[in-house]
């Protein structure tokens, strides 16, 4: 295990459940939940479908970087990421030194049945988003694979039960560090 700072860091793609388990991870430990996503929400001052539309992915990539710049492992907190942090690999040298990396992953049906009930995904925006989400999960699993300290699987898990994991490999993994 890697040296690193005291943020437990979520990846995944899109529909993996890093928001509502980041949200309730942090709550069981008493710490602070930040969310890049919500860091570019307000630095923009309008909403993620609205960055792509009006300002290009490339420069919602570039707030996302400079969202990261904010963060400090110091403290122990929770950090939720957006599904293609992972796409810069400054970013993951940058989140493997705020803390530990989990993974939370699900198979590709599971993710699509979740990211279908809302449209708040302008990646997902095309002709056949169940496509665009296969080509896009293919291309990134290797990224999140390779980032990740942990993963968790939580394809038919509830958000309480993937927690739970979540605490469980968290302190087994730094008992193992000690
Ligand atoms: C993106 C995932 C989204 C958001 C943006 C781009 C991606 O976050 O950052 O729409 O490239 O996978 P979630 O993973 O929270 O949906």
């Amino acid at each position: 295990m890697r040296n690193c700072g005291q943020a437990i860091v979520l990846i995944g793609f899109m529909g993996s459940g890093k928001s509502a388990v980041g949200r309730a991870v942090a709550a069981r430990m008493g710490v602070v939940c930040l969310d890049t996503d919500q860091m570019v929400r307000v630095h923009a001052g309008r909403g993620i479908p609205e960055i792509f539309e009006q300002l290009g992915e490339e420069r919602f990539r570039e707030m996302e970087a400079e969202s990261l710049e904010e963060l400090s492992g110091d403290k122990p907190v929770v950090v939720v990421t957006g599904g293609g942090i992972v796409l810069r690999k400054a970013n993951v040298e940058v989140l493997q030194r705020l803390g530990l990396l989990v993974y939370l992953f699900a198979d590709e049906e599971t993710l699509f049945q979740r990211v279908a009930q809302c449209d708040n995904r302008p990646l997902l925006r095309t002709a056949d988003p169940r496509a665009t989400l296969h080509e896009l999960h293919t291309a990134r699993k290797p990224l999140y694979e390779e980032a990740a300290d942990l993963s968790i699987d939580t394809s038919r898990r509830s958000i309480p039960q993937v927690v739970e994991l979540v605490l469980h490999d968290i302190a087994a993994a730094c008992t193992a560090k000690l």
